[in-house]
């Protein structure tokens, strides 16, 4: 069997302090540098969700993109869009805002809600235009 990877981008915005409740705001500005102010600030996110399966035999379709973009605006985005992820999304309480973190978490929000079939395989978060990661789980 062929398994095809399909990838839909999605966008949002959301704000964030990345630091740790342990360290006082001295080391956690030496850590953690603008993204430890503690008055907050935002990024303009880049979501990129791929999936992995064989194509349907009568729509040529691993997944059909746009049930792909409704799943992923249902369980992430409508969550995270113009929120403030420490304090107004439950998922990521107690987790350190690190870009790292937040793909994991959006990984087990996306992992177990795919058709039978399709698996989810890679995401990738772009933070800023010049930082992404990546995860496979
Ligand atoms: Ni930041």
């Amino acid at each position: 069997m062929s398994s095809v990877k399909i990838t839909r981008e999605l966008h949002f915005s959301a704000a964030h302090r990345v630091f740790n409740p342990e360290w006082t705001d001295e080391k956690n500005s030496e850590v953690f540098g603008g993204c430890a102010n503690p008055n907050w600030h935002g990024h303009d996110y880049r979501l990129l969700v791929t999936v992995e399966g064989t194509p349907d035999r009568k729509t040529g379709f691993v997944m059909d993109l746009k049930d792909l973009k409704s799943l992923v605006e249902s369980r992430v985005i409508q969550d995270v869009d113009h929120r403030n992820i420490n304090l107004e999304v439950s998922w990521m309480e107690g987790v350190i805002p690190s870009t790292e973190n937040f793909v994991m978490e959006i990984w087990n929000r996306l992992v177990r809600e795919f058709p039978e079939g399709v698996e989810l395989s890679k995401l990738t978060l772009w933070e800023t235009p010049r930082h992404c990661v990546e995860y496979e789980g």
